[in-house]
C-alpha cells in the first residue's frame, strides 16, 4: 500500500504524520510506502518546521531528513490512500484529482479514529508547541487505529 500524508504547508502536520506512520510500518514490518506533501508550494525543499522535528524526536522518531513538496495531480494515481489534515486540504486536494475515481481515495486522516472528539488535526503553525504535541497525540491514535486495529 502507498499512503501519502498531506497539509497546507508540508513542513508541520503532514511529516509528523508521516514519520509516525512510517515508524509504525517499520516496527510491524510492513511492505508498505509513505510519502507528504502540501497542497502549496510555499516551503517546498525545506526540512520541517523545527518544533514539529523537536516534538517529534522527544518521542524517539528522527523526521529531519524529510522535504516539502507540492502535491501534484499524478500523486492520485501514485497512491492507493491520500489523508489529509483538515476539511480545508482535502477542498484544495479535490480540486486537482484527475477524475472521479482517483478522487475517492482522499480522506480526512481522523476517519481513523471516529471516537476522538475532533474531525481535522489543528494547523499548529501559528501557535506554541503544545499544538504540536497535540498533533503528534492525534494522528498517534489515528494510525495506531489504521496500523494495529485494522481501521479503515
Ligand atoms: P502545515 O502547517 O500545513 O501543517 O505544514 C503550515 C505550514 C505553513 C503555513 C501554514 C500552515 N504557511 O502559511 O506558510
Amino acid at each position: 500500500m502507498k499512503i501519502l500524508l498531506v497539509c497546507l504547508g508540508n513542513i508541520c502536520r503532514s511529516p509528523m504524520a508521516e514519520g509516525i506512520l512510517r515508524a509504525m510500518i517499520a516496527r510491524e514490518g510492513l511492505p508498505w510506502i509513505t510519502d507528504s506533501a502540501g497542497t502549496i508550494d510555499h516551503h517546498s525543499g525545506e526540512a520541517p518546521d523545527p518544533r514539529a522535528i523537536k516534538v517529534m524526536k522527544a518521542r524517539g522518531i528522527d523526521i529531519s531528513d524529510l522535504r516539502a513538496r507540492q502535491l501534484r495531480a499524478d500523486d492520485f494515481k501514485e497512491f492507493d490512500v491520500l489523508f489529509a489534515m483538515d476539511e480545508s486540504n482535502l477542498r484544495n486536494m479535490l480540486a486537482i484529482a484527475p477524475d472521479k475515481a482517483s478522487a475517492k481515495k482522499a480522506r480526512l486522516v481522523m476517519d481513523l479514529a471516529p471516537r476522538h472528539a475532533l474531525r481535522e488535526v489543528p494547523d499548529p503553525y501559528f501557535g506554541g508547541e503544545a499544538g504540536f504535541v497535540e498533533v503528534y497525540d492525534m494522528l498517534t491514535q489515528a494510525f495506531t487505529n489504521f496500523v494495529m486495529h485494522g481501521e479503515r
